[in-house]
């Protein structure tokens, strides 16, 4: 949590881009979320949003900026002796409030005659109860509300979130520190008969001791041929590859996200050394490019281009490496995008439309299978936060179908990629805040060269 008068001067900073804006702008905290009955609830996570204008606070209140009057109000009720009995003392909604340097509170129950008559802002809920809620608030049915999002509230959200403050950029650091731990943790216990399972235990207790939890469900599986392999259920094998994505989310709300690729044996074989060096190199040029004014659709496009060359050199791919990735023929191997925005979400803000977070009138949305996956485009801007994940997969499904199709046959070669068609997948992510004559990556070092990491497996 940050001091009371950052969060004001956030909602100031809101305002000023919505002057010319009429109406009020309603913030809902999320509600708790039930895992079968209604005290049984999932870890709560506050909307990031409502946490980055509001501070931590809790369910059942609404923060609303009232852009004629000038005021912020929060709407809440403060909880019941039932509920103390049950869950001890809590804050005042007052205290709350004071907090964030909100000097006026109303009872909940107050709000919808509050907004009668006036143009409501809300950002796209992502919660089904959230919508029903504001459904109800703003008369609309749901599918109005879905569509009725304020487009002014959603920009004025991304171009503030969008850019750290120093004070962020350090809970940031703070966070990527647990995610290197997570991620040393399991290296010293990657060994042949260990279950990916126990592994994934062993680093979300490092991200539940040390922050909220993990910022989103750990990926570790000796399938990193799957791009978000939500499974690990085996048991690690010899001569195999284990794929480990994974961060953690702090109290404060910031996010890391990390991948490593390990050899389960404790050494890469040729095979597995000669794709790793690809990707890890695609993975530094982009660290050593990325600088403000660039478009971050361009460091990928230069990243793919690495990929390709790469898979020229080992004879998989063929051709002019630049055309293969302009008409997307990399995407055999690489279908998602360099890197997404990271801050209080893993993908900071796609909750508010992935194209508000990543595009804007000067980068339009490739619709090429690959690079339409990237979520990022636009400019570089010093305080932005990025990940930066090249990756090779061998995935047999879509290699059957492009063969099948005698897709870019000018580009691959697919006799040699059947030599991999189990071989799995690497990706290497590290995540960078974008300085005045660079890029820094976040966090401290984590081990990824080939010799940096056969030398923790060891
Ligand atoms: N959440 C997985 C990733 O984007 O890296
Ligand atoms: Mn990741
Ligand atoms: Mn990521």
């Amino acid at each position: 949590m940050f001091t009371k008068e950052i969060y004001y001067s956030r909602r100031m900073q809101l305002r000023s881009l919505m002057k010319d804006c009429r109406g009020a702008i309603v913030f809902p905290a999320n509600n708790e979320a039930p895992m079968n009955y209604h005290s049984n609830t999932y870890r709560y996570r506050q909307d990031s949003t409502f946490k980055y204008f509001f501070s931590q606070m809790r369910d059942g209140i609404v923060g609303v900026i009232d852009l004629e009057s000038g005021k912020d109000i929060i709407f809440g009720n403060d909880f019941t002796i039932d509920d103390i009995i049950w869950m001890g003392n809590q804050p005042t909604v007052r205290e709350l409030a004071e907090q964030c340097k909100v000097t006026e509170i109303k009872p909940l129950d107050e709000l919808a005659d509050f907004l009668k008559g006036k143009k409501i802002h809300y950002l796209p809920p992502y919660r089904d109860d959230t919508l029903i809620y504001i459904s109800r608030l703003t008369q609309q049915n749901l599918e109005e509300t879905k569509k009725n999002a304020s487009v002014e509230l959603i920009k004025a959200v991304v171009a503030l979130r969008s850019v750290k403050s120093g004070d962020e950029i350090k809970e940031l650091d703070r966070i990527c520190n647990v995610g290197v731990m997570m991620h040393l943790k399991v290296m010293g216990k990657c060994k042949a008969g260990e279950d990916e399972q126990k592994l994934a235990g062993l680093a979300e207790g490092i991200a539940l001791a040390n922050g909220a939890g993990v910022s989103f469900p750990i990926i570790l599986s000796q399938d990193g041929q799957t791009l978000h392999n939500p499974y690990h259920n085996k048991k690690l094998a010899g001569g195999r590859l284990l794929l480990v994505d994974m961060g953690a989310e702090d109290e404060s709300g910031y996010n890391s996200d990390y991948t490593r690729t390990l050899p389960v044996s404790g050494h890469f074989t040729k095979k597995q050394r000669e794709i790793y060096e690809i990707v890890l190199n695609a993975n530094l040029n982009a660290i050593a490019t990325a600088k403000p004014d660039l478009l971050w659709r361009d460091v990928h496009f230069a990243a793919c281009e690495d990929v390709v060359q790469g898979l020229k050199d080992l004879g998989l791919m063929k051709g002019d490496v630049k055309e293969a990735v302009q008409l997307g023929a990399h995407a055999l191997f690489m279908p998602h995008g360099l890197g997404h925005a990271l801050g209080m979400d893993v993908h900071d803000m796609e909750g508010l439309g992935e194209n508000y977070v990543g595009y804007d009138e000067n980068v339009k949305r490739s619709t090429i299978f690959g690079h339409a996956s990237l979520r990022y485009g636009k400019a570089l801007k010093v305080g932005n936060v990025l990940t930066v994940e090249p990756g090779i997969y061998f995935i047999p499904q879509l290699i059957d179908i492009w063969e099948s199709e005698s897709k870019f046959t000018d580009f691959i070669n697919y006799a040699k990629v059947r030599q991999y068609i189990d071989f799995g997948g690497i990706r290497i992510e590290d995540d960078i805040v974008i300085t005045h004559d660079g890029c820094r990556v976040l966090g401290n070092p984590l081990a990824k060269t080939v010799q940096e990491i056969e030398a923790l497996l060891d």
